[in-house]
């Protein structure tokens, strides 16, 4: 696979577990006349595989709780997999040592969804800045830190001379877009953004947004960008990757997705968008009991939900088959020609 085809990120078969139980004593019980030890664990991911393209905008979408935040927590190292890979321009970074770390931290950041809580209120703003440039590239003499903080403020909207305020002297679009500045201030290639707009005014997330858009295309940059917005994802994203209890359930071009949902939690998903158009369909209403990642239940994880699952779903899981058009799925009934 040649430098140019092969995915910057690549997700393989990634399995996160959390315990619940706190440590041992909190797990003994008894049962039955019997001392016993109980652990619950919460199954956060289950077997996801994804690949992210250099140049591309990776969306992920799905319901509260899916897992979004643990695979991006997981892909920036700030987690470790319980099982599985992550790999980085075709080298594995999930178990490298806190040094063999370090150039991948430059090369990968991420942007939280609370400016508030991710900029330090008892540095200025030029201080948040110049931290992660001085500790990225330790011999630059002092003018060329100031020179590129200089530049990305200038590139996020916010007046370099601003930079001796402190972080609450901003509103909370302002905040963003200095945590967007702090990213992009050590030249990324690979960023992160979990739910970046979602804590933000309805009327600057489309600022943001664009920011966020403009940077993409003049510093060439790859985004895994999680929200639960489908109207972003509309106008954002290269591809969609849908999740559901840990797992994918879909991936396609963003396009094709929105025109041809082929998975049954897409398709009530994508369903639930207001339209003006005449002719869509209509809003599925998902009946059933919603499982959770404590109590995962066999075979496909949304088989409780579905109108289309059988016998074979509450029994196999679904494994990701090729569409056709650019896509893959995990559904039995659309592997079986059923729906
Ligand atoms: N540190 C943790 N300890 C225990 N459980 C956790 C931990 N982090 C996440 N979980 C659980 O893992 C599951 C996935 O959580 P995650 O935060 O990844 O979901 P999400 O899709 O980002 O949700 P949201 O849209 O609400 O941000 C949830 O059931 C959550 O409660
Ligand atoms: S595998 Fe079965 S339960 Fe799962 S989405 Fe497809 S039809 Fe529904
Ligand atoms: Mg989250």
């Amino acid at each position: 696979m040649s430098a140019q085809t092969e995915p910057l990120v690549q997700i393989k078969d990634l399995h996160k577990r959390f315990s619940i139980s706190g440590d041992f004593l909190d797990q003994l019980k008894f049962r039955g006349g019997k001392l016993v030890r109980e652990r619950e664990v919460v199954h956060a991911i289950n077997g996801v595989s994804l690949d992210v393209q250099r140049g591309e905008a990776l969306c992920v979408v799905g319901e509260s709780g899916c897992g979004k935040s643990t695979v991006a927590r997981t892909v920036m190292g700030l987690l470790s997999p319980s099982a599985g890979t992550i790999s980085y321009g075709g080298e594995r970074i999930d178990n490298l040592s806190d040094r063999q770390i370090l150039p991948y931290r430059r090369k990968m950041q991420m942007i939280f969804q609370n400016p508030y809580a991710s900029l330090n209120p008892r540095m200025t703003i030029a201080q948040t800045l110049e931290e992660p440039v001085r500790f990225h590239n330790p011999k630059a003499p002092a003018s060329e830190v100031r020179d590129k903080v200089h530049e990305v403020m200038q590139s996020v909207g916010i007046d370099p001379t601003w930079g001796k305020r402190f972080s609450h002297e901003f509103s909370g679009g302002q905040r963003q877009r200095i945590s967007i500045a702090r990213a992009l201030a050590v030249d990324p290639e690979f960023i992160v953004a979990d739910e970046p707009i979602s804590a933000l005014d309805v009327s600057i997330q489309a600022q943001v947004l664009n920011l966020m858009m403009d940077a993409q295309a003049s510093r060439n940059l790859t985004y895994l960008f999680i929200t639960h917005d489908l109207s972003v994802v509309e106008h954002f994203g290269t591809r969609v990757a849908v999740m559901y209890l840990g797992t994918l359930c879909e991936l396609a071009p963003t396009k094709t997705l929105f025109a041809t949902p082929r998975h049954p939690y897409t398709q009530a998903l994508l369903s639930a968008i207001p339209r003006l158009e005449t002719g869509r369909p209509a809003h599925i209403r998902l009946q059933g009991e919603v499982s959770t990642p404590v109590n995962l239940p066999t075979g496909c994880v949304f088989h409780g939900r579905c109108p289309h699952a059988n016998e074979r779903c509450s029994r196999d899981i679904p494994r990701l088959i090729a569409t056709g058009d650019g896509g893959q799925v995990a559904c039995h009934a659309v592997e079986e020609g059923r729906i």
